[in-house]
């Protein structure tokens, strides 16, 4: 692929829309709040959704309730795919039906949580090794959502990447739209390794036709223009790296173009102005918006727990952070 061709979306092979942009925000459940999400819509930080999950246990959610799950991404206007979590083919089949009545763009299949609760309730990653279910589910959920892609998100094993031929296998039988692979298996977390990019390679010959979208370890635009070189993936993931730095997907975005707007401003400019932004968001919708863990948690991903500016920010009082904006930095 051209460097262009990551800047238009992804289509099948009969043209049908799959993700209207290829550099996505990876899903992040507890860090995807309300209030960051309207501070990204806000400075225009990405074009898209994937939600993180929504569990579904015992029963397909309510329309009142899912709509209430959904509504930070939908109210932004921006295409939206659900991620929706669970073990039960004909609850998930349910949940990806009501979803599209919702106007959704596409369904995302979670196997790949490795949090202890989710792996006990088998859900997430757990579906990974037991492959029958994991297909079951698949194409339940293709019968529920009437038509709109429904995609997976993966890891390369559950306990060893030795699994993973396994698992691709069982996935081109059931032909999901596309698959965001994060390299790592479940067992590692988020251990570090040092052969991800040669597991995305593999993954992304090995799946040949189905698109591969690459998870793991996008910090920077370097992180993402290696990780197109080394693999040749359909499209990149980024998680972590958009909580240090929001406007990543941006300057990925801006490297494979040829304006430049982001790349040329300093990390302390650029996480002053999202911090800004969140604070006035917070001013201005308190009820809605303020929530002090959330926005120190913020502050700390974007200049770590050594930064004078986050040391000083934890001795201020809530009202001391809301009214002297000016003074902050
Ligand atoms: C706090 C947090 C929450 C996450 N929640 C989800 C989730 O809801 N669904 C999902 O598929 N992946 C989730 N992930 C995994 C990320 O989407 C991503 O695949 C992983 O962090 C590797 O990418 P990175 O190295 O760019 O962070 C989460 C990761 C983090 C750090």
């Amino acid at each position: 692929m051209n460097k262009e061709d990551y800047l238009k979306p992804l289509v099948d092979e009969r043209g049908r829309e799959l993700l209207p942009c290829r550099i996505v925000p990876s899903p992040m459940e507890g860090v995807m709040t309300d209030l960051f999400c309207r501070t990204m819509i806000e400075l225009k930080l990405t074009d898209c959704w994937i939600s993180p999950f929504i569990r579904i246990s015992n029963a397909v959610p309510g329309i009142k309730s899912l709509k209430g799950k959904i509504r930070r991404f939908t109210e932004s206007g921006l295409p939206l795919t659900v991620q929706i979590m669970g073990n039960d083919p004909s609850f998930m089949a349910g949940t990806a039906k009501e979803l599209a009545s919702l106007g959704v763009k596409g369904i995302n299949i979670n196997l790949a949580c490795p949090s202890k609760t989710v792996l006990k309730n088998n859900s997430g990653g757990a579906l990974l090794k037991k492959i029958p279910l994991m297909k079951e589910i698949i194409t339940a959920v293709k019968d529920g959502a009437g038509g709109l892609p429904v995609s997976v998100k993966i890891r390369s094993g559950f306990s060893s990447i030795s699994e993973t031929p396994l698992i691709l296998d069982a996935l081109l039988e059931v032909a999901p739209a596309y698959v965001i692979f994060h390299f790592r298996t479940v067992a590692e977390e988020y251990e570090d390794v040092p052969d991800g990019l040669k597991r995305t390679y593999r993954a992304v010959k090995f799946f040949g036709e189905i698109p591969l979208i690459a998870s793991g370890d996008i910090f920077s635009v370097a992180d993402a223009s290696s990780t197109i070189a080394a693999t040749g993936c359909a499209g990149l993931a980024a998680g972590r790296g958009l909580l240090k730095n929001p406007f990543l997907i941006r300057e990925i975005l801006e490297s494979l173009d040829s304006e430049k707007i982001f790349q040329e401003k300093s990390h302390e400019e650029k996480a002053a102005l999202f911090f800004m932004k969140t604070l006035d968001l917070a001013r201005e919708n308190p009820s809605r918006y303020w929530n002090r863990s959330s926005i120190i948690e913020s502050a700390r991903n974007l200049w770590g727990v050594e930064h004078p500016f986050f040391k000083k920010l934890l001795s201020m009082t809530d009202k001391e952070i809301l009214a002297s904006l000016k003074d902050l930095f």
